[in-house]
């Protein structure tokens, strides 16, 4: 195991009821901007129930934050945070929302042009509003880490950036928000989270057991409750247990001191920039392929993850690792998620197209390794076309 430091600053109000809370966490005097998407919130009664916590406080709300959050849009949301002097910032919503209102939060005390805090992936923040959450959609782990990612439509780009102030401060996870989520996007949000797993476990042995242990049982939580929280969405226990699931996913616990990849979701970004296919889409079309290309610096992993995960035993090595394979490809299909670039309309031809995009960016030496070159990109995606 690495060295690391541990830190997770947000606290969470979790369970039936816990947006009430929000009245506890921030100051009586506060101004505060209510951050939202396009309105699920008014239609499922959390938008009330946020407006009561709040009480006598004043809010200024900003509706209108797109899936996959867009920077001209959040520029129009510092202007009006920066004109009337807001001190917090309260996300109502998904992983955009969350993703969103991280952006606004640093981007308000930026002194230069905010999309370089893209371009510098964060590095240079020195400051940013406190944020509360209420997570209406599992899946992306903002709720609980400093991360952020943008899109910007009128340059095809989608970055990322990542900073201790991004954390929230606390988030309200109330299982029942999620409800009135439509199958496309509580699927979504499942196999997101399994994916940030593999991204932070199917790399090489560490000797990390505590972290191997915890993120085996987060997949398999999100295996055995995934698919039929899908099946039956007003089921609270199936339900919270996804929610909490998706938070150790990437909350930081077992990701500390481990290897890392996170090259799927570097390619999945390209994909969702290009052609605008759903983020959780994006991995269930690169990662069976890129474990199958990855598989020679990944083969000790993936036959622990076989045997521990899926059950498999018996043959050889390299059929075990076939199946787990296979297996994880059926999972996303099971949850409604198609694993082919083909199903997305899109044909093999994005693949040197996206390679092209990494060079550009002088990605070229991406996963836990540094081996994923741009080349190695391409082969990925014509593999999975
Ligand atoms: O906009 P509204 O009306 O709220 O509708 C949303 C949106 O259309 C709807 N929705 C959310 N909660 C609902 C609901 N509909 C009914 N009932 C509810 N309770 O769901 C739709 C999608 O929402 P969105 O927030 O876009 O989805 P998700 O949570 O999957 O977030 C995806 C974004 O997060 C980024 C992705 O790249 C993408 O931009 N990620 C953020 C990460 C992070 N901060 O750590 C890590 C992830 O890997 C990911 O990259
Ligand atoms: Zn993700």
């Amino acid at each position: 195991m690495e060295n690391f430091t541990y830190f997770n600053p947000t606290r969470i109000h979790f369970g039936r009821g816990q947006i009430a809370a929000i009245d506890g966490e921030l100051p009586p005097r506060s101004r505060v901007l209510l951050l939202a998407g396009g309105g699920s919130i008014r239609a499922n009664g959390v938008h009330a129930q946020v407006l009561k916590a709040l009480g006598g406080r004043t809010v200024f709300e900003f509706f209108g934050v797109e899936a996959n959050p867009d920077f001209d849009t959040l520029m129009k949301a510092v202007v009006l945070a920066r004109a009337e002097k807001v001190d917090w910032i309260l996300a109502v919503g998904g992983g955009s929302v969350l993703d969103g209102a991280k952006f606004v939060a640093a981007a308000v005390p930026y002194a230069g042009d905010p999309w370089e805090i893209l371009q510098t992936r964060g590095s240079k923040l020195q400051s940013a509003l406190p944020i509360g959450t209420v997570l209406t959609l599992p899946g992306t782990g903002s709720e609980a880490n400093g991360a952020a990612v943008i899109s910007r439509r009128s340059i095809r780009q989608k970055l990322a950036f990542i900073h201790p102030l991004a954390f929230p401060r606390f988030s309200v996870l109330d299982p029942e928000t999620t409800f009135t989520l439509p199958e496309r996007q509580i699927s979504n949000g499942i196999a997101d989270a399994f994916t940030h797993v593999i991204e932070q476990y199917l790399t090489y042995p560490a000797h990390a057991a505590v972290q191997d242990r915890f993120a085996e049982s987060v997949m398999h939580v999100l295996i055995d409750e995934g698919p039929g929280s899908v099946k039956s969405p007003t089921d609270y226990d199936a339900r919270a247990n996804v929610v909490w699931a998706a938070t150790w996913a990437l909350n930081g616990a077992i990701g500390a001191g481990v290897p890392q990849d996170w090259a799927s979701h570097t390619i999945g970004h390209e994909l969702t920039a290009l052609h605008g296919i759903d983020h959780a889409r994006t991995l269930a079309v690169v990662i069976p392929s890129l474990l199958d290309v990855q598989r020679p610096g990944k083969g000790a992993k993936l036959a622990q993850y076989a045997e521990r995960v899926w059950g498999v035993s018996g043959g050889s090595e390299a059929s075990r690792i076939d199946a787990a394979i296979e297996r994880t490809r059926a999972f996303y299909e099971s949850l409604g998620l198609r694993t082919r670039l083909r199903d997305y309309s899109v044909d093999a031809a994005t693949a040197s197209e996206v390679a092209g995009r990494l060079r550009a960016r002088g990605l070229l030496k991406i996963g836990e390794r540094g081996d994923i070159t741009p080349e190695v990109v391409e082969r990925i995606l014509r593999q999975a076309a």
